[in-house]
């Protein structure tokens, strides 16, 4: 969605707020914008990426020391100068930057526009700065103008204020997310922390109902009634060389060949090997659930699909919901439930809402998540962090392959399950992972195959959610046509769009039943589709595929982990030969906080 930054002290602020702006631009990125306090307030926007705004932004310092950024991911309004962030009154005497969806606008528009107010652009946020200035036109102060604004919206928001000649900045957050960050010189606020974490590791995560006054020397947070409240001040152990590109070419590469230290450190201090331990802290105070219900979107969702799967052969009733159909699936929810939210961001609306349903429904509520001090994290009653450090590049990579190892670890330590085989697999699976990167051969497959109409991806049981996941990672940066398939649905249907032009990635692994899924792929070779198998057992499927990509022989439960690897690397090469913008793909945004 949108990515807000702030800052109030002494530092540079044009710089500290690009900065930022730079750091969030995996949030959105079809415009962006400044304002920098002083008398008057400048603000500059463009529509366009952030290197457009910078290079549109005047190079001399204003007068003022605070300012907003923002960068955006249009839901009202198409990308352009005017609709981008900020937005001010009709005297330019406020700047207001806003993340999220205010439900009633158009009711506060009529209002406003029936009291002579003009409007510049055709978003929700524009009705803010209106009625600051018809707050402050009345003799309120700016505070409390602020809260008396805020209390008229519905919806979702993170929002923040700055007003001419002043250095404070008002900031609110309600079901988006919002973190403050206390510096030696000066105080930050973002949506997210890689926005500032190259200035300070201390941060304020702002709860739902908070108020936020920054300035300079630090932050006073209040809750909705006004009263003061103490803050946790948290330190992140993220180094901020883990939110920059590292020599890569983008962001999603570097991602890629993080998967081996994501994973050490998804398992560090949680499975002991040699002495047959898991343990999960998150699971330490649960009682065993009747039925597990996992709830989630997109990459997330395949990784649920991944683990409710573990948890049935494991004898759990287990089942995963795309997270914005859960309510519809209108399934029993009690005390004795289980729900899983499996998010990367911790922020994702349509799963915020399912859990958020669980939770009122009595559920008990497990936050499967990467990002600390997330929504997810702070509403669930249990949280298990993936730890798989920041991840920038819009489509996910490594927080999948944590999400699948962090389910794995859930599902055994529910069942109390420590096959030593298993333990052993997981402790061996970075150095596997790093030997899947190391010798892929995907470059080779995106030469033969980057000008393909479509691409199909085919697996069965514990490989069908890669085969999906492979499908949409393929769709996202490549812009081309892609399917994933149970490999035994190919010929209810899908077999008709297979051609020559049409490769097809077989997952062909050990454990999930080779010889049925071999029969497909005969099917789609008898329609001339050529096939790329990705395979544990290069030698029992080389004879019948036209290329092998291998992996290392992992535990069957383990090794659609390792083949997914390779699918990332395919869509990867074929995006980068395409040369598409691989990191930012058109129309996405990596963290979608609405419905
Ligand atoms: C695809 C992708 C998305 C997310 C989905 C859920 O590469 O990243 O499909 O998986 O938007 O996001 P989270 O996991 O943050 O809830």
């Amino acid at each position: 969605m949108c990515g807000i930054i702030g800052y109030t002290g002494d530092g540079d602020t044009r710089e500290i707020l690009l900065t930022g702006l730079y750091g969030l631009e995996y949030r959105g990125y079809d415009s962006a914008g400044v304002a920098l306090a002083g008398e008057p307030i400048t603000v500059t926007k463009r529509e366009g990426d952030v290197a457009t705004l910078e290079s549109a932004l005047p190079a001399a310092e204003p007068d003022g020391t605070a300012g907003l950024g923002h960068t955006r991911w249009s839901t009202h309004g198409r990308p352009s100068d005017e609709n981008a962030h900020p937005h001010t009154d009709c005297e330019g005497r406020v700047a207001v930057v806003h993340n999220g969806i205010i439900e009633n606008y158009q009711t506060l528009r009529d209002e406003l526009a029936a009291r002579g107010h003009a409007f510049t652009s055709e978003t929700d946020t524009e009705v803010v700065p209106h009625l600051l200035e018809e707050r402050l036109a009345a003799g309120e102060d700016r505070e409390t103008a602020f809260r008396q604004v805020v209390d008229r919206l519905e919806g979702s928001y993170a929002i923040a204020a700055v007003f001419e000649d002043t250095d404070v900045i008002y900031a609110a957050r309600h079901e988006s997310p919002l973190v403050v960050g206390l510096g030696d010189a000066g105080t930050y606020l973002a949506s997210d922390v890689p926005a500032f974490i190259e200035y300070t590791d201390r941060v304020i995560y702002l709860e739902d109902g908070e108020f936020a006054t920054l300035t300079p020397d630090g932050v006073t947070v209040t809750d909705a009634s006004g009263a003061v409240v103490e803050p946790t001040v948290d330190e992140v152990d993220w180094e901020p060389e883990d939110a920059g590109k590292g020599g890569y070419d983008h962001y999603m590469k570097k991602e890629i060949h993080e998967q081996p230290r994501a994973i050490r450190n998804c398992l560090r201090g949680r499975v002991d090997a040699d002495a047959g331990r898991l343990s999960l802290e998150a699971l330490a105070a649960l009682e065993a659930p009747t039925r597990v219900q996992l709830v989630a979107c997109g990459t997330s969702y395949h990784a649920a699909r991944y683990g409710a799967r573990l948890l049935r052969e494991r004898g759990v009733s287990a089942q995963a919901f795309l997270a914005s159909e859960y309510r519809a699936a209108t399934v029993p929810v009690d005390p004795e439930t289980l729900v899983i939210g499996v998010t990367q961001s911790g922020e994702t609306a349509d799963t915020m809402r399912a859990l958020r349903e669980a939770n009122d429904a009595g559920a008990v509520t497990l936050a499967l998540t990467n990002t600390v001090g997330s929504s997810a994290a702070r509403e669930c009653d249990h949280v298990c962090y993936v730890r798989a450090g920041p991840e920038i590049g819009v489509a996910a990579t490594k927080t999948f392959a944590s999400q699948q190892v962090a389910l794995a670890m859930v599902t055994s330590a529910l069942v109390g399950q420590r096959e030593p085989a298993f333990l052993e697999a997981l402790r061996e699976l970075p150095a596997q992972i790093q030997r899947v990167l190391d010798d892929s051969r995907t470059q080779a497959i995106a030469d033969a195959y980057v000008d393909a109409d479509a691409y199909f991806f085919i697996g069965r049981e514990y490989t069908a959610p890669v085969a999906l996941e492979g499908a949409l990672k393929m769709k996202e940066i490549t812009y081309k046509h892609a399917e994933g398939f149970a490999a035994g649905e190919l010929k209810h249907g899908p077999l008709a769009l297979v051609t020559e032009q049409t490769p097809v990635f077989a997952l062909l692994t050990a454990g999930s039943r080779l010889e049925k899924t071999l029969g497909n792929v005969r099917e789609v070779q008898a329609r001339g589709a050529p096939v790329i198998a990705v395979t544990d057992v290069p030698e029992r499927v080389r004879h019948s595929v036209d290329h092998v990509l291998e992996v290392p022989a992992s535990h069957p439960t383990l090794t659609p982990i390792l083949a997914n690897v390779q699918l990332q690397l395919a869509s990867y090469w074929i995006a980068n030969r395409l040369e598409r913008s691989i990191d930012k793909p058109r129309n996405l945004a990596k963290s979608v906080t609405v419905e």
